[in-house]
């Protein structure tokens, strides 16, 4: 990848935010010395900065079939999430009924490049997060509530427990707010069935399966609806005073409504530290058409991408930063009803070609600038 030497000098010009991704070189400082650094990537200066850099993959991008050209941009991430292979509906296609082909597939690549392995998600009530069955399922059974819980119990010790060891945070709960209120969503089986509780079940249950298992609520729109976010915090508070095994929040990171708003993701950030739990941005995109109107949107969009993982790398508590998808080929966002017709949404780090966008460009210098 680019090397990160922006001069002749000796030492490595570290630079940030949207002043690098112009090459306007006012917020740029000294950093480390360049004959330690070298040409650094990607993965690199995530692992000097001490933070977890991931992406979200389909099968596809570690099959024998990718190119090298694609290996290789998965390897530029510390940590992986399969973008569907984990999900209920993707690996259980009849009630007890298991396929772990392509999860599997992704597990496996994702430990031999030795990269970390983020479970996505154990329960999650919307898009085709179900399974088609449930609903039948539910409806033959005289205790809809007990049988519920016992798939849920089931579907843990299957899941979690095939991935013991290798899967170091689930998503245990996706999405457990309206969808952009403040209340638990009713439209949702889980709470419908069980009350609020079903996010204890699940957690005490996969602490069990996997005692070493980060376990995460992860949540979307938050950034940006603070009523909802405010609801994320005092919803997680009951689930600990419970006393039920919550590690971290996830703050999804989908920022297609509006660009992030730097000073407040990163209060946002410090208040969920300030609770003791750990903090990720677990889906991060940030659609082009955001930035027509400037100038240069492409640098624009480098300058959010800086935003969001400074916010990040200015609390100790927030560990990584996960994009949601390889490459702008590959982006939900361009088949999503409410973003389909501003496609092409070209909202990664890698271009359609594969090409490293100035948003790569910026995100390393951003991971640079710090020493964790
Ligand atoms: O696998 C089928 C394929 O057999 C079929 O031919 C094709 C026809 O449309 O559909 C394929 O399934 C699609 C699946 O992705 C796998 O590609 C679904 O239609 C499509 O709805 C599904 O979308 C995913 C969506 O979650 C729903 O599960 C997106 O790729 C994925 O990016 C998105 O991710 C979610 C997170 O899990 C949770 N947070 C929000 C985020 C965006 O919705």
């Amino acid at each position: 990848m680019l090397p990160l030497t922006l001069n002749k000098a000796r030492r490595v010009v570290v630079c940030t935010g949207m002043a690098f991704a112009l090459l306007g070189l006012a917020a740029c400082s000294d950093g480390p010395d360049a004959q330690s650094l070298g040409p650094v990537g990607l993965n690199g200066a995530a692992r000097q900065a001490g933070l977890q850099v991931g992406v979200a993959l389909n099968v596809s991008a570690v099959a024998e079939t990718a190119s090298e050209q694609r290996r290789s941009a998965v390897r530029e991430f510390t940590s992986v999430t399969a973008e569907n292979a984990m999900k209920w509906a993707s690996l259980a296609p009849a009630p007890g009924r298991y396929e772990f082909g392509p999860a599997d597939q992704l597990v496996n690549a994702a430990l031999a490049n030795g990269q970390r392995v983020r479970g996505h998600t154990l329960f999650w009530h919307r898009l085709n997060g179900l399974p088609g069955w449930l609903e039948a399922e539910l409806g033959q059974a005289s205790d809809r509530a007990g049988r519920l819980r016992e798939l849920m119990a089931n579907h843990i010790d299957t899941v979690v427990g095939r991935y013991a060891g290798q899967v170091a945070q689930w998503d245990v709960i996706n999405e457990p707010l309206s969808i952009v209120g403040a209340d638990l969503d009713t439209d949702n089986v889980f709470s419908q069935l069980l009350g609020e509780q079903y996010i204890d079940l699940a957690l005490l249950h996969a602490h069990a399966a996997d005692p070493s298992a980060e376990l995460y609520i992860n949540e979307t729109f938050t950034e940006f609806v603070p009523t909802k976010f405010d609801a994320l915090l005092a919803l997680a508070q009951r689930v600990l005073d419970r006393g039920a095994p919550l590690h971290g929040l996830g703050l999804q990171g989908h920022f297609f409504f509006q660009p992030p708003d730097a000073g407040l993701l990163q209060e946002q950030l410090q208040r969920i530290a300030a609770m003791g739990l750990k903090v990720e941005i677990t889906e991060l995109d940030i659609p082009l058409p955001l930035f027509n109107a400037e100038p240069d949107p492409l640098a624009a969009q480098a300058g959010a991408y800086a935003d969001v993982f400074n916010a990040c790398l200015a609390v100790p508590l927030c560990s990584g930063i996960t994009v949601w998808g390889l490459d702008d080929a590959n982006t939900w966002l361009d088949s999503f009803e409410l973003t389909q017709a501003s496609a092409p949404n070209r909202p990664l780090l890698f271009d359609d070609q594969l090409r490293a966008k100035p948003a790569y460009d910026s995100v390393v210098a951003a991971l640079l600038g710090v020493m964790r």
